[in-house]
């Protein structure tokens, strides 16, 4: 890890990076017109629909709609994070960047310290293996072949209080820093320290830049704990690594990436071919993992452990990958415990088979709840419908929440009409005229408006498209102002969408997505929405496209305040005895909706919908 690089600094590698020249290094591109066209790197294409335009320095592919500039290519090219990009393209333009500031040079030394003496030790385990029997059976019996114990640079911890320590301080390492990376402890009763890793096999746990991080420690036999891991140091971090993810980047061409829990199924997928696994580390997954997840794989597979803890965790793990935008599928493993026991079992071909057959979300919860509720009998029946209703509450789409009411009405033999209110009824969605009778009565005023979707998806791709094109952003400003953009989000991020384009033409994700981290009290998932996801629009008919979200935009606001005024009007229409206040207030309202509905006619008149 390396400083900070200060933002002169990082100008003046974007100006010295043509992002043609760049490009080229690639992919060829061909000149059409004005822009470069050629086969988008990241995705699989005939037809050429990645262009790059020299004069922006940007590029953008109509294909997929990955889009940004010389330092977003490499990011993602590379695999590489904006820092981490930056000097790359400094280290080609033969530009030296400014020293890291001192603090942080003596922090990046003793990291490297940290992973010098992690790579000894490892060299060191992986050299007892192959001079002791057991643990070479211990993995032969496991069927990993020799090429990929060395792949994995798996290795053997020998029973022995010391020999770690002696060998690295044989090396010239000091104890603390040897006890600093988890490799040995201090003896609680007298001096000295002693190996932490004892008769054990070794996984060693890799980055992505091929260091070594920990280790993880397996048994050879039934004893307590099975698997001891590195204790979290300066330099491992569980929740920010994925087991696997060294080989991952060397060998899987990143469509798919399957998530297990086990250092053994990594290994035994790797084993048959199946090199895109990774492993959570035995913790709960985080939303650092599920990030590197999303940078490694296109379709994210989870392959958890069939039993109780497994399926916790599983839709603990789809619902972290959800907030990445990532839906994940599920792998059912049957009878089996885990990916490793299937394979061993059944062997690659029917692995793959459960690749493809894997569940989507909705389908991983009937069956597992089908297992767990006995509906067979009328009770068991019951509750699995009242659960599952829960699950077909969360589709997006309202035509598969039907198509799923259907299906659990035949399954079930229960109507399709009780179905329907158990997953409409209760918590239908509070109109704003109930919420805030609601926050009257209680005195505490709802933080956020309620949206509709519809509404909070227009303003999301206004955005999009102000971030895309100078050209968009100026008919987009010209039709709608800050005011106008109903969630705090939108409003915030439009803001500095303004105030950026006042300085420059063009704008760039990296440094817009830096400087929205930064603020406060914001939907992060909103955020990401719009920096990450891809937009689905060709640009021929964008101008179409704008309006049309525009209109939308308007006409929601217009029918929210409608429903509200119809539900304020309703209320006080059966009210008893008004007070004359209540009198004044429903005139009042009766007026606005008359005007209401007038404007929103004009709307749909005038434009012919
Ligand atoms: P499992 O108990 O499912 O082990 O734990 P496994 O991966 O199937 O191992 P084998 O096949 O018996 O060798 C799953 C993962 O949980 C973590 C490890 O990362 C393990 O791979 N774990 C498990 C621990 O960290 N400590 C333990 O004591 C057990
Ligand atoms: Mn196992």
């Amino acid at each position: 890890m390396k400083g900070y690089i200060k933002e002169d600094d990082i100008e003046k590698v974007r100006e010295a990076s043509d992002i043609v020249n760049i490009v080229t290094d690639y992919l060829p591109l061909k000149q059409t017109g004005i822009n470069h066209v050629g086969l988008c790197p990241f995705h699989n294409e005939k037809t050429p629909s990645f262009t790059v335009s020299e004069p922006k320095q940007f590029f953008h592919c109509f294909g997929c709609g990955e889009g940004g500039d010389v330092v977003t290519f490499i990011m993602k090219k590379e695999n590489l994070d904006f820092p981490e990009a930056v000097r790359f393209l400094a280290d080609k333009a033969g530009i030296s960047l400014e020293e890291a500031a001192p603090r942080d040079k003596e922090m990046e030394e003793k990291r490297s310290k940290g992973y010098e003496i992690n790579r000894d030790a490892a060299r060191f385990f992986y050299s007892n293996l192959w001079s002791g029997n057991d643990p070479l059976s211990y993995l032969r019996k496991r069927n990993i072949p020799d090429k990929v114990i060395k792949q994995f640079g798996l290795g053997y911890a020998l029973d022995s209080w010391s020999s770690l320590h002696d060998h690295l301080r044989s090396k010239g390492y000091d104890d603390e820093d040897i006890e600093a990376v988890g490799l040995i402890g201090k003896r609680s009763k007298g001096d000295g320290y002693y190996d932490k890793f004892r008769n054990r096999i070794i996984f060693p746990i890799i980055n992505s830049k091929g260091r070594i991080l920990g280790f993880g420690a397996r048994a050879l036999d039934d004893s307590m704990p099975k698997y001891l891991n590195s204790q979290e140091t300066y330099i491992f971090n569980k929740g920010n690594n994925l087991y696997g993810l060294n080989l991952l980047n060397k060998f899987s061409n990143k469509d798919k990436i399957i998530l297990v829990e086990g250092y053994m199924d990594v290994i035994a997928l790797f084993t048959q071919g199946i090199n895109y696994s990774v492993a959570s580390l035995g913790t709960a997954l985080t939303e650092r993992q599920a990030k590197l997840i999303k940078r490694y794989g296109k379709e994210v597979y989870i392959a958890y452990d069939s039993d109780k803890a497994g399926i916790t965790a599983t839709e603990k793990a789809v619902k972290i990958l959800r907030k990445q935008d990532l839906e994940a599928k599920i792998i059912v493993l049957d009878e089996f415990k885990d990916p490793d026991d299937f394979l061993k079992a059944k062997g690659r071909k029917e692995f793959d088979k459960k690749i493809k057959e894997a569940y989507k979300y909705i389908d991983y919860r009937i069956y597992v709840n089908k297992e767990k509720y006995n509906i067979d009998e009328i009770d068991g029946k019951i509750e699995f419908t009242v659960e599952i209703s829960k699950d077909i509450r969360e589709l997006k789409s309202p035509i598969e929440k039907d198509v799923y009411i259907d299906k659990i009405a035949k399954d079930m033999n229960i109507s399709k009409d009780a179905i329907k209110k158990e997953v409409y009824g209760n918590t239908r969605k509070r109109t704003e005229f109930t919420r805030e009778y609601i926050s009257n009565k209680s005195q505490i005023k709802p933080e956020k408006t309620v949206l509709p979707s519809g509404d909070l998806m227009a303003e999301i791709d206004l955005i999009k498209l102000s971030l895309y094109d100078r050209e968009f952003y100026d008919i987009i400003s010209e039709e709608i102002s800050l005011e106008e953009f109903n969630s705090k989000e939108c409003r915030e991020i439009f803001s500095i969408v303004n105030a950026l384009y006042e300085l420059s033409d063009d704008i760039d994700k990296s440094i817009i997505s830096e400087k929205l981290r930064k603020l406060e009290n914001i939907d992060i998932k909103i955020l990401d929405n719009i920096l990450n996801s891809k937009m689905n629009f060709l640009p021929e008919n964008i101008d179409q496209i704008i309006e049309d979200l525009i209109y939308k935009k308007k006409m929601s606001k217009l029918e929210a305040r409608q429903d509200f005024v119809r539900e304020r009007i309703k209320s006080l229409e059966t009210k008893k005895d008004k007070s004359s206040e209540e009198e004044e207030r429903f005139l009042e309202f009766c007026l606005e909706l008359i005007e209401l509905n007038k404007k929103i006619n004009l709307n749909r008149t005038e434009d012919g919908r």
